[in-house]
This record gives structure tokens, sequence and C-alpha cells, in this order.
């Protein structure tokens, strides 16, 4: 599929109002995204398991506009109340979007969201928040043009995701997400994630994320601040080929239920991505104290009991742990002797891999 086969060619009849609504999910990425060329292209194919508790649940309510001049119209309401420093965020996305969507001059929108995890956890909402949108866009498109199929609406959705947040079009549809063109990936695209359909061992069924919230505040670097960072990165095409490399090192991984292999590779990405931060010009260390504490902790206990517990992390200070799900009690147990403790104010949440989006 290309660009153009999003552009819609049906005829616009106008529908005079209506409401939709999706609850999306965040994700967490096996193989990093770092790095983005033009139009939210990756650089490199990234890999991630959706998550099942922290979504963001998002109303689009439509009305047809009298005078359709040459903007959008749209308020934003976040947890019921009228919000507005996510409108340039947003305003951008339709910007980027507009040809894909004809329609979206020609209504007023109301956007009625909220998290189903809290605000201010510095969890990346953009995934979550973009796909949510994305999807409730798509819902009216397939009123307007009934014909569309669910493979069409998905893929859509996921390439009008990626145009408001990279990590976002890897939210739509599946338990394992590929974004980026792989040679090793059936279907796999720059445009849009593709569920990842090659055999996975039953060892990641009910794979548990537990996210422990080091650092609950706004993110230090934005992700557009960080992408950048990798232009000129003296490591970056380096990087670029690792990441390739590790996707098929990750495929073979999933079919074999290697789990040593599965977490080497997966700490190894995590530490990688805060290693382009750190050599980068301007140059961040995103991680705190405790986030180095917990790796340590997590280090120990794990050649103490031979139990698979890994970690990744995300452009911030927050550990995401993952655990398969046979040995959640001991490892369950462990985190919240060990592990609450360097939480701020002990805030942490339990996370499992989940299915993807659904409509509500
Ligand atoms: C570190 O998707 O937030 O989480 O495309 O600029 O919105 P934009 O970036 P974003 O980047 C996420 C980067 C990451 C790794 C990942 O999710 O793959």
């Amino acid at each position: 599929m290309t660009e153009s086969n999003f552009i819609p060619n049906y005829n616009l009849t106008l529908l005079k109002d209506g409401k939709v609504s999706w609850a999306s999910p965040s994700n967490i990425a096996l193989v990093k995204y770092w790095g983005k060329k033009e139009n939210q292209i990756p650089e490199n194919p990234s890999i991630s398991f959706t998550l099942d508790a922290c979504k963001t649940e998002t109303e689009l309510v439509f009305e047809a506009r009298q005078n359709t001049e040459d903007s959008f119209s749209f308020d934003v309401f976040f947890e019921g109340e009228k919000n507005e420093a996510f409108k340039p965020k947003i305003e951008t996305f339709f910007k980027r979007i507009q040809k894909y969507l004809p329609f979206l001059k020609q209504y007023h929108f109301t956007i009625n969201t909220a998290n189903t995890f809290p605000h201010s956890s510095g969890i990346a909402s953009s995934a979550s928040g973009m796909s949510a949108l994305a999807l409730c866009l798509m819902s009216i498109e397939k009123q307007l043009n009934p014909e569309i199929t669910t493979a069409y609406f998905n893929k859509k959705a996921s390439f009008l995701a990626r145009l408001g947040s990279g990590s976002a079009c890897r939210s739509i549809e599946g338990d394992l997400v590929v974004w980026g063109q792989h040679n090793d990936i059936e279907e796999s695209s720059d445009l849009y994630g593709v569920k990842f359909t090659s055999e996975v061992h039953p060892v990641f069924k009910n794979y548990n994320d537990t996210i422990l919230l080091v650092d609950k505040g706004e993110k230090q670097v934005s992700s557009t601040v960080g992408h950048n960072l990798m232009y000129n990165h003296p490591y970056a095409q380096n990087r670029f080929k690792q990441a390739v490399e590790n996707i098929t090192a990750m495929k073979t991984i999933l079919k074999s239920g290697d789990l040593k292999g599965f977490i080497a590779l997966l700490e190894s990405e995590a530490l990688t991505l805060h290693a382009m931060m750190m050599t980068s010009m301007p140059y961040f260390i995103l991680m705190k104290p405790n986030t180095l504490e917990i790796i340590n902790k997590i280090w120990e206990f794990r050649a103490q009991t031979g139990l698979h517990i890994g970690f990744t992390l995300d452009a911030g200070a927050n550990v995401h742990v993952l655990f398969p799900d046979d040995e959640a009690d001991k490892i369950n147990d462990f985190i919240n002797k060990e592990l609450v403790a360097y939480c701020q104010n002990g805030h942490y949440i339990c996370d499992k891999i989940g299915f993807g989006a659904k409509q509500l």
C-alpha cells in the first residue's frame, strides 16, 4: 500500500451529526523506534507489546458546520474539563491528515477524552490518545463510506495515528505489532503498524508489564526533540542497522520462547535507547537514581532466583518490569517488597499484554 491508497475517492455525502467512541491502549516497544525522517517515517523498524490496562477513552462528537471556513473547528475536554494544552498537537495532527480525511473542515468536533491511568504518571499518552482519535475519525469515514473493509479500516487508522505520534500506529490491533519495513516481517510498512503474525511461543501469553513510576513529572525531553537528536548523531547509522538485526533476532526468540534471549535483547534495547540520548548533542540523562537502583535490584534478584524478570525503559525514568505469567506470584512479591519503595509515592501500575483497541 502507498500513501495514495489512503486518499478517499468516495462522494462526500455529509452526515449532519453523530458521535463515535473508542478505547485505545498504550504500547511498550521491545525494539525501539528512535529517529525519524520527514512525514513521520521511522529510521528503523520497531516491535511492541500492546498493553491492556493503560488506555485512552475518546468520544468524538461531530456536527456539520454552517459556514466551512479554511480552518479546523474543535474543542477538547480532558477528564470533563476544557483543555487548551492539547489543542496545538491536535491542530498539527489535523493538518497532517486533512488530505486523507477531506471531511475534517466540514465539522465542528467536540473531543471528550480520558485516560485509565493517572495523567501525571509520566506515562506517554500520545500513543493511546492519538490512536483513539484516529479510530474515531475512521468510524466517521466508515459511516460516510460503509464499503470500507475492517482490514482497510485498521490499516488507515494506524496510518493516521502515525501522523499524530509514531508509536501510536502500534496501538490499533494485535498483541504484538511491528511498524517499519523489514524483510523478515510480511506486509510490514513504514506507513503503518501490522500485527505480528508469525508463531509466538505460549510463554508470551498473558505476559506481565508492571510499570514502576519513578518519576511522574512531565517528560524532560519531548519526543520531537528526542528524535531530532538522531540527526547527525555519531552512532545513528549503526543504531538503525542494529534495530533491523534485533527485529530478526526477536522474531526467532518469540517463536522459540527463549526467555533468557528475550530479556537480553529487551534490556539491551532499553539501555541503547538511553545511550543514544547520553551520546547526542545536546545530551540527556533521563534515568533517575531510583531507576538504577531498580535495575540493580532486578539483576541481583534474577541472579539469585533464576526467575525470568527483565526490564525496559521509555524515554524517561520509569521502569517497565516484564515477566511471564507463571512466575507472576514470586515476582509480584519481590516487586512489592523490594521495588515499590523506589517509586514516587509508592505508585506503580500492573499491566499485561493486551489485544488492541475497542469500539465503545
Ligand atoms: C522511546 O512515538 O512519542 O517510546 O513520533 O515524535 O510522536 P513521535 O514520537 P513517539 O516516540 C516514542 C519513542 C519511544 C520508543 C518507542 O515507543 O518505540
